[in-house]
C-alpha cells in the first residue's frame, strides 16, 4: 500500500550515513538540498561535500552537515570561460579534494561508514570515486528528464544527421524525440557537436554505471518518454518530484539578497495582474536584448516584476546594468526591478498572472507548481527543451522563438499571455497541472511512493 511503512523506515533511515554531492551552481544545488531535507526526514544523517564555488550557508540547513571542500577557482578563471569547459574543470578540480573529503570522513566515523554516494550526473568524475572507495554511488539527475533523454540519444541523433545544427534545417522536427525541433536539441553556445558528444557521453555512461537515478519530476509529467528513459537508463529510476514542492524550501540567496520589497509592493498590487520576469541564476543576454526587454515590458502594459541579476547583460562582469532612458518614467507605478527575488514566494503570491522565464528547469517545474502560465525565452542547455514542453506538450505557456529579442514580439508574447483568451486557456492547464503536481507528492501519490522505494533502495545497498 502506499506509503505503508513510513515511520519504521524513519527508523531503518536513522543511523544510516549519505554524502551528497551537489555541482556548484544555484539551478542544481536548490535540487540537491530538497531532496537532502526529504532524506533527512526519513532518518538519514546527511553530510553535503560541496567545492568553495557557490557553497550554502551551512547555518541556514541545521539538519545537515557540511564540508566545503577547496575548487581551485579564483574568480577570473570562472568568468568567461565555455560552459562545458567550466563543468569539465570543476570535475577535475574537486577529484582529489574529494577523495581526501571521503577517506576523512570514513576514518573518523567506522561505526558509522558512508553508506551511499549521491551526486549530481554532472559530477561524471565520482563515478570512478566511488568504485575506488567501494562506495555505492547514486545520481540526482537536476535538470529535466527529457533533456537527459536527447543527451543519451545526442550520438544517434548526430548519426541520423540532426546534429550539428544547421538553420535551413532547424525547424525539422527529430521524430525519434516528439514533439522537439532540432532548433530545441540541448546545447551549449560556441561549442561544437564533438565537444557535447563526449560531455553527454561521459555523464550518460557514469549514469548507466550507477546504482540508480533519481529524477526531480513526476512520472505523470514525463509519461510521454518514460519507455524510452528506462530503455537508455536500465537501472531503478525514481521519479520523486517536483522537489519544489516534496520538499521544504530552500533559501536560494547565496548570489544575492533576497529582496523582501518585492513581495512588499506585490501585496499592492490586483490579483493576477502582475508578470514575474527571471531568467535564472546564470543565464546572460546581450545588451540589446535587455534593452527589447524593457520596451517590450514597457509597451505592454502590464505590471510587472523584473529580475535583473548583477552579470545578467554578457561582459558586465557582474555589475548592474543601465536600463534604457525614459524607461523608469513609463514605468513608474507599473513596474519593479529588484537584484534577486524569493523566486518560490514570488510565483505563489495572488497577484503574480504570468511567468516570464529562461525554462531552467527549476523555474520551469516551479511555474508549474504555481499554476501561473509562463512565455518561455530558452538560451541553452536543457532550457529549449522544457521551453518546448511548457508550449506544445503541457500547453501551459507559449514560446518566443529565435535568439534575439524584439519589443514588438515580446509586447504580442505578454499580452496574449495576460489578457488574451488563449492565455486564460493555459492558465486553466495551468492550474490543473498544478493539482496534478500536487496529487504526485502527497501520500499516495506516485513521487511519494517512489521516494520510499528510494529509500528502500538506499537501505539495500
Ligand atoms: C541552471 C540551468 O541554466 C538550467 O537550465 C538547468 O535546468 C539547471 O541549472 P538556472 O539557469 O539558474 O539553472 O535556472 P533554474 O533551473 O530555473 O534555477 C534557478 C533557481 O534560482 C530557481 O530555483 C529559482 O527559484 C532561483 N531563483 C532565481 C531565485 O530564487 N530568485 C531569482 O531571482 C532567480
Amino acid at each position: 500500500m502506499a506509503g505503508e511503512g513510513e515511520d519504521e523506515q524513519q527508523e531503518q533511515g536513522k543511523g544510516s550515513h549519505l554524502v551528497l554531492l551537489p555541482l556548484p551552481f544555484q539551478g542544481h544545488i536548490n535540487p540537491m538540498l530538497q531532496l537532502a531535507n526529504l532524506l533527512h526526514s526519513k532518518g538519514f544523517s546527511i553530510t553535503i561535500i560541496h567545492p568553495q564555488l557557490n557553497s550554502p550557508n551551512p547555518s541556514d540547513y541545521p539538519n545537515l552537515n557540511f564540508e566545503i571542500i577547496p575548487d581551485g577557482f579564483s574568480e577570473p578563471q570562472r568568468t568567461g570561460i565555455k560552459i562545458i569547459e567550466l563543468l569539465s574543470a570543476v570535475n577535475t578540480n574537486c577529484e582529489a579534494p574529494l577523495r581526501e573529503c571521503l577517506a576523512r570522513l570514513q576514518a573518523a566515523n567506522p561505526l558509522n561508514p558512508i553508506s551511499c554516494l549521491i551526486t549530481d550526473a554532472i559530477l561524471y568524475s565520482t563515478q570512478t570515486i566511488a568504485e575506488d572507495l567501494g562506495l555505492p554511488r547514486i545520481v540526482l539527475r537536476t535538470s529535466s528528464p527529457f533533456s537527459f533523454l536527447a543527451f543519451a540519444m545526442y550520438s544517434h541523433l548526430k548519426a541520423k544527421g540532426y546534429l550539428p545544427i544547421q538553420d535551413h534545417r532547424s525547424e525539422i522536427s527529430v521524430v525519434e524525440l516528439p514533439p522537439l525541433r532540432v532548433k530545441d536539441l540541448p546545447g551549449y553556445p560556441n561549442t561544437d557537436v564533438n565537444a557535447h558528444s563526449q560531455f553527454f557521453e561521459k555523464i550518460v555512461n557514469t549514469t548507466r554505471s550507477a546504482t540508480a537515478v533519481i529524477l526531480n519530476s513526476s512520472d505523470h509529467l514525463e509519461r510521454a518518454i518514460l519507455p524510452e528513459l528506462h530503455r537508455e537508463f536500465p537501472i531503478p529510476i525514481f521519479f520523486v518530484g517536483p522537489l519544489c514542492k516534496s520538499s521544504s524550501s530552500v533559501s536560494s540567496n547565496r548570489l544575492s539578497e533576497n529582496e523582501q520589497s518585492c513581495l512588499d509592493w506585490l501585496d499592492k498590487q490586483e490579483s493576477r495582474s502582475v508578470l514575474y520576469v527571471s531568467f535564472g541564476s546564470v543565464t546572460e543576454m546581450e545588451e540589446a536584448d535587455l534593452a527589447e526587454t524593457a520596451w517590450g515590458l514597457a509597451n505592454s502594459e502590464q505590471p510587472f516584476l523584473w529580475v535583473i541579476r548583477p552579470g545578467l547583460v554578457t561582459g558586465s562582469e557582474r555589475t548592474w546594468p543601465h536600463l534604457p532612458e525614459g524607461f523608469a518614467e513609463k514605468t513608474k507605478g507599473k513596474g519593479w526591478v529588484v537584484k534577486w527575488a524569493p523566486q518560490q514566494k514570488v510565483l505563489v503570491h495572488p497577484a503574480v498572472g504570468g511567468f516570464w522565464t529562461h525554462a531552467g528547469w527549476n523555474s520551469t517545474l516551479e511555474g508549474i507548481c504555481s499554476g501561473v502560465p509562463m512565455i518561455c525565452w530558452p538560451r541553452n542547455g536543457d532550457q529549449t527543451v522544457n521551453a518546448r514542453l511548457v508550449s506544445c506538450s503541457w500547453k501551459v505557456g507559449l514560446q518566443l522563438e529565435g535568439d534575439r529579442l524584439e519589443r514588438g514580439e515580446i509586447e504580442k508574447g505578454l499580452r496574449k499571455l495576460m489578457a488574451d483568451k488563449e492565455g486564460e486557456e493555459m492558465r486553466e492547464r495551468a492550474r490543473v497541472l498544478k493539482e496534478t503536481a500536487e496529487l504526485c507528492v502527497i501520500k499516495g501519490g506516485s513521487s511519494y511512493v517512489a521516494m520510499n522505494k528510494l529509500v528502500n533502495h538506499i537501505l539495500s545497498l
